[in-house]
């Protein structure tokens, strides 16, 4: 038994059942034994890979309409990159490099960036990649001003709570122990008081994946957004709206596990509700477009010719780049399931897709 394990199973014991939220901020989040402590987390050797660690043109083509909106953006006199979980700062670094090779009156702008980041591991290679650069723990650090945001894969990784749908009511689902000390779901008899995030008219038996955390956090941003300006730009694995199930899944080494296996040393994620985000930045006095699938947002901002161009420089490397293209934007890998969401003030007139 992991020491997790024997940290939740306590807790069930004195509390009779544990919220799902609650259950994976333990799993997560413990300042010990919680797998954001553990050491191989993303790349290869890790349990999982994103996107910009696939490749830099991820990062390069999401600058693309940066750039395009230059003119707006440089209206304003103070701006601030953001990055929300940014792991080891990849994404940042190759929008940063694509900013001053190709508009440095922009890169010059740019004074600060900010890191929303939980785990320490990441903290040495974010330091290194800027000299203003903060590792924030609250977004309320955030400055007021026009702030250009990312988030890619952040969401996926945050705890939330689940409720299902039956006859009429919202439930929540809680953690609790069968008779062998086993995890197992519950339902909590009492229905849940609901607001304005949970979906309307959903069918019997839905599970609905929300976490306080996130609507906050969302709503924080969008305000700041609203007033001030700005861009944010999410891109995640996204919940298949015609699917009712919970999206919740453990991951060890790059393969699925039971979601109650070796707790604190595999990742547990899910999929967000690209609806529900949507809902809280319009709620919340931001435009938003999308969600787009990321295999056609990469390929309506450039990644064909760019991975095209890179394969006249680089001849011997035709077949790492064309694998790397398939990876993200091949609707079997990342293309289809991962979407992008862009959100904005309602202030100007940026021009997207
Ligand atoms: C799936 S990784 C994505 C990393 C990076 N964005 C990338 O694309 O490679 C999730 C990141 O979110 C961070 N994270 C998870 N929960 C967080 C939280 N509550 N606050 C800040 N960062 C968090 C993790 O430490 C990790 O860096």
């Amino acid at each position: 038994m992991t020491n997790i394990e024997k940290i939740l199973k306590n807790n069930i014991k004195k509390y009779g059942s544990i919220s799902v939220e609650n259950f994976f901020n333990v799993v997560l989040y413990h300042n010990k034994f919680g797998y954001y402590k553990n050491n191989r987390i993303i790349g290869k050797l890790g349990d999982f890979i994103t996107a910009p660690e696939i490749s830099q043109t991820f990062g390069e083509i999401l600058t693309n309409p940066l750039l395009l909106n230059y003119s707006i953006i440089k209206k304003n006199r103070l701006l601030s990159l953001v990055e929300l979980g940014p792991g080891r700062g990849l994404l940042a670094n190759d929008i940063l490099k694509t900013i001053n090779k190709l508009n440095t009156n922009f890169f010059k702008k740019i004074k600060s960036i900010y890191f929303l980041e939980k785990s320490e591991l990441f903290f040495k290679y974010l330091k290194q990649l800027h000299i203003s650069s903060l590792i924030i723990d609250d977004i309320g650090k955030v400055p007021n001003n026009f702030n250009i945001i990312f988030a890619n894969e952040f969401f996926d990784a945050l705890p939330v709570n689940q409720y299902i749908f039956q006859k009429n009511k919202w439930y929540e689902i809680l953690i609790c122990l069968d008779k062998k000390e086993n995890f197992e779901f519950t339902i909590a008899k009492k229905a849940t008081n609901i607001n304005y995030c949970f979906p309307e008219n959903p069918t019997e038996g839905y599970i609905f994946e929300y976490s306080s955390y996130m609507i906050n956090l969302l709503t924080d941003i969008c305000k700041k957004m609203s007033s001030y300006g700005g861009i944010f730009f999410i891109i995640d694995y996204a919940r298949d709206k015609k699917l009712k199930d919970s999206t919740l899944a453990s991951i060890q080494k790059h393969k699925k596990v039971d979601l109650f296996f070796d707790l604190g040393n595999c990742d547990i994620s899910y999929k967000p509700d690209f609806e529900l985000i949507k809902k809280v930045c319009i709620h919340n006095n931001c435009k938003v477009l999308g969600p787009f699938t990321q295999s056609f947002f990469l390929q309506s901002y450039g990644i064909n010719d760019r991975i095209n161009f890179l394969v006249k420089k680089n001849p011997k490397l035709k077949n790492e780049l064309l694998n790397q293209k398939l990876r993200l934007i091949g609707n079997s890998y990342m293309g289809k399931i991962f979407k992008v969401l862009i959100i904005t003030d309602k202030k100007y007139n940026y021009e997207f897709i």
